[in-house]
Parts: structure tokens; sequence; C-alpha cells
């Protein structure tokens, strides 16, 4: 039968997945301004722990001192602006020196000494210390933000989703694997989300994952920046192979591991962060730009503290799992942004099941009205702030 559901079915025009001058804008307006999961504070246990977040251009460093806390700063030296720390994660011993003069900062990003101090005038340690970002840990998953926006606190986005996660225990979580990086390419970072926001494709794209779960999907509307997918394990045995034996490690899990759902549950956050729970592991991803038409997907898995072997099988079978389900998302992705390139293809028709992507695109609207433009505006200015 057909839908009556009265909304606006219109995706966002064409031109918006393929602009480098609306990047820019999405770069101050959405990625600036708005939070990201960087990771988990026992990625960086001991002091001098570090690790990195490139994004659009800009450089966070998330560091733990010598006190225990862990801070946030941009990741570029006072001097001519080097990478202080290059790579994605490591540790430093007591003090960060930049690679190009050898500046050298305490954990606490103050200023220790410029190299050669002789060459300047005396230089305030405070004053010449590294550039802070805004940092909240919730449940210990570090979330950074380069610039105040509109979104409140992690802790108040999360809270409607508070009593659901309350039983997963999140904060002893353990690191597994450390941050992966896929490509994702050639594709703009918005069709990511999009095939992200919808598991209308979940019969065709992912059979093994349908096999798994899908005949009680559970998809709630974005709320206030967040977003929840539920996918319950099917009642009916498993056809794959794969995910009989999955399932049956799972039927496996000790005490208090057992009492955990048996569903991957999966709570998005605008614009680009997406929290996993699932019943032996938990993860995060983010669908980052790297221009217009070059897109990263990055993440990390971690175990929980006291897994059974069990739980350690299962979990090397979930990311089996969540492989196969990446690759095919790919595909998704390619699908539906090759489109973008004719200059025939204007907009996608959404269907009911695929609102939540709609309700991105009204998110995004919000920020940027010029969204709503058929065709790429000559000039981005708006009340919203211009670019
Ligand atoms: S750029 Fe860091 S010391 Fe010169
Ligand atoms: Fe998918």
């Amino acid at each position: 039968m057909a839908s009556n559901q009265q909304w606006n079915r219109a995706g966002l025009p064409a031109w918006t997945y393929r602009s480098e001058r609306l990047l820019s804008v999405e770069a101050k307006r959405v990625f600036a301004n708005h939070w990201h999961v960087v990771g988990h504070v026992n990625d960086i246990p001991a002091s001098g722990d570090w690790l990195t977040f490139d994004l659009l251009g800009e450089r966070a460093l998330v560091i733990r001192g010598r006190d225990n806390e862990v801070r946030a700063f941009h990741n570029t030296c006072r001097h001519r602006g080097s990478r202080l720390v290059e790579g994605e994660s490591g540790h430093c011993r007591g003090a960060l020196a930049c690679p190009f003069h050898a500046w050298v900062y305490d954990l606490d990003g103050q200023l220790k000494r410029p190299a050669q101090p002789d060459n300047f005038p005396e230089l305030d340690p405070r004053e010449w210390g590294l550039k802070g970002i805004e940092l909240e840990i919730w449940r210990g998953f570090m979330f950074i933000r380069f610039e105040a926006g509109p979104q409140p606190s992690v802790a108040a986005m999360m809270q409607r989703h508070e009593a659901e996660l309350h039983p997963y225990p999140l904060e002893s979580l353990q690191p597994t694997d450390g941050i992966y990086s896929s490509p994702v390419t050639p594709v703009n970072w918005k069709a990511m989300v999009d095939v992200d926001n919808e598991c209308y494709h979940c019969p065709t794209i992912h059979r093994g994952l349908s096999d798994l779960y899908g005949g009680r999907y559970e998809e709630g509307p974005w709320i206030e920046g967040t977003h929840r997918i539920r996918g319950p394990f099917n009642e009916s045995e498993p056809r794959h192979e794969l995910n009989q034996r999955y399932r049956a490690l799972v039927d496996q899990h000790p005490e208090p591991f057992a009492e955990l759902p048996r569903a991957w549950l999966y709570i998005g956050m605008f614009p680009v962060s997406v929290l996993m729970f699932y019943p032996e592991s938990v993860g995060f991803y983010r669908s980052i730009p790297i221009d217009a038409t070059h897109s990263v997907m990055t993440g990390a898995t971690y175990r929980y503290d006291g897994e059974s072997e069990s739980m350690r099988d299962a979990r090397a079978l979930s990311l089996e799992i969540d492989d196969a389900v990446m690759i095919e998302d790919k595909r998704a992705c390619e699908l539906h942004y090759e489109a973008n390139a004719s200059q025939y293809w204007q907009q996608a028709i959404l269907g009911d099941s695929e609102k939540a992507v709609r309700e991105h695109h009204d998110m995004l609207r919000a920020l940027i009205p010029e969204l709503n433009a058929p065709a790429e505006p000559i000039s981005f200015e708006s009340n919203t702030g211009g670019s």
C-alpha cells in the first residue's frame, strides 16, 4: 500500500554533492563548531600518551598530562605552525618537542622554552602555549569541537539514550587495533552519511547483515542531534555460516555480559559520528571529508574489560561481518554518488524508510540555507554567517 505520510521527500540537490565552495562553508558551519568523537580515554592511559584528529585542515591533539588530566589542543606549534606530533597516536616523554625548530611544550600545553631563547624576546609560557580546544568526556569517550556552536554538551545530547546505554560498561573499555582509516572515493561525505541513514538498501546490499538482524529493525528519527538505530538479532536461526558461528559465541558470553541485549545498537551524533554497541564490543566511526569528492571512514573498536575467550572470538567475527558491511556500503555510496556527475540528475526522492536521510539534510539546511537552491549559488553569504 502506498504511503500517505505527508513530508517533503526531496533529497539535497545534486550540486551540493560536488561543490568545493560548499565544502568550505560546511567546514565552518557544520564541522568546526559541532562535536566529533575522537577516541576513548583508555587510548591514552599514561601521562604523555596522545592521539590526533585531522578535519578539513584543522588538527587536534589530545594528550594526557602529568596530572592525569586529558586535554585537547590545536596540533600547531606557536612558532611557525608545524605539527607538534605526526601520526595518529603515540607517546612523548615529559614534554612535546616541535620537529621543526624544537620549541618545547609541557604536557599541559604551556611553552617550556623556545629553542635558542636568545633569538626571541621573553615569551610568556601561557600566552605562547598551545591553543586549547574544547573537549568533553562522556562515559570514557572523548569528543572535541574546534569552536563553540549550536549543540549543547555531549552529555545533554546523550541523555535520552542513557537508560538504554546504562548496562554497557563503557568507562572501562580497552582499545584493540587503534584507529582505522578507510578511503571512500570518489564520494562526497554527505553521500556516506545518506547511506548510513537508511536501511532501505539492507535487503539488497547487506544480505549477510540482514541474515543476522532486520526482522525487527528499529530506526528512530533524528532528535536534537542524535539518531538511534537498533537491530535485534533475528529470531530465526541465521542461514549464513559466519552469522551462525557468531550467534553461537554470543550465547556463550559470561555474566555480566550475557545480560547485554542481543542486538547491534547504533547512536549517531550530528554531523558525522556514530557509536556502536554490540554484545562483545563497542566502537565508533566517522564519515570524514577530504575534499568535495574524496572521503574517508575512520573509526575504532574496543573490547570490554574482562572479556572471555568466547567474547574475543565473537569480536573477531563481528569485525569480519562489519568489514563486509563496510565494503558493501562503499559500493552503495558509489552507486548513489555517481549520478551527481550528470547534469541531468537533479535530486533523490525519499521513501518513508529513508526519512532520516531527509532529517539529516534538514539539519544541514538549517545551518546552510543555500542548500535549498536548485543550482549552486554565486555567493554563500547568508544570515547564518558569510563564507
Ligand atoms: S615551527 Fe615549531 S619550533 Fe618552529
Ligand atoms: Fe549500509
